[in-house]
């Protein structure tokens, strides 16, 4: 299972990097307005060269189908580890099915974002995306079981031999997480702050304390016992 930072904060993005715990990065318009990320294509060229060759998804900005292909051939052209993200449907509900198959066929790596439901990740598997982003948190705002639709969707995709990956995203707790994980989530794209607390343990840190004052104690009385074989 892969682990990918779902933030456009590049500092935080070093730091999970540098721990070697991350496989990939995933943003979309409101993670980047967020992170103060206001150029796209400056902020996108910096977070996919410092995780390169891992990859980076971007999300396409307009509600055209056809303004989606064009975009999305020039993010794609930013850097090779950029992984564009397509909505399932449009706004209006327009199926956007067409323009990942186009840019699979073209080798650009389609991530179909926004997905809650199997329907749509039958659909988008079909399409040939690389990744199918699952809305964990959305699925469950509106009642819907997520860690089922997760679960289904894996089971499906095995079940016939497709390629696509389910990144399972909209984690809003480390339940979340874990309930993902367990559902069989190829990728889950995690916020910092969560990474953050599935580390943190309050035991472990007694633990630790108590490790180290043992420790401590021991060389003390080692130093005690030398002094007084010298003595
Ligand atoms: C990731 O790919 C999604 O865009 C993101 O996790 C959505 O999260 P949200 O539902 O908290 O906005």
């Amino acid at each position: 299972m892969k682990i990918f930072l779902d933030t456009a904060d590049i500092t935080e993005i070093r730091h999970w990097f540098d721990m070697g715990v991350i496989d990939g990065v995933t943003t979309n318009p409101s993670i980047m307005l967020r992170d103060h990320v206001l150029d796209m294509e400056a902020g996108t060229k910096e977070i996919a060269a410092l995780v390169a060759p891992l990859p980076m998804s971007v999300e396409v900005t307009t509600n055209d189908p056809d303004e989606m292909l064009i975009q999305a051939r020039d993010f794609a052209s930013w850097a090779p580890n950029i992984v564009v993200k397509i909505p399932q449907i449009t706004a209006d509900g327009t199926p956007c099915y067409g323009v990942i198959k186009t840019l699979e066929a073209e080798d650009i790596r389609a991530n179909a974002t926004a997905a809650m439901s199997l329907g749509q990740v039958i659909l988008a598997a079909k399409a040939g995306a690389t990744y199918i982003s699952l809305f964990y948190g959305r699925i469950a705002d509106e009642g819907g079981d997520a860690a089922a639709v997760v679960h289904d969707s894996v089971s499906w995709l095995e079940r016939w031999g497709l390629r696509s990956e389910i990144i399972v995203g909209s984690i809003r707790s480390v339940g979340d997480i874990l309930g993902a994980v367990k559902a069989g989530a190829h990728v889950v794209t995690i916020p910092p702050q969560f990474l953050g607390k599935m580390a943190d343990h309050k035991y472990t840190r007694e633990t630790v304390r108590q490790f180290i004052a043992d420790a401590e104690k021991s060389l003390a009385l080692m130093e005690d016992l030398r002094a007084r074989a010298q003595s």
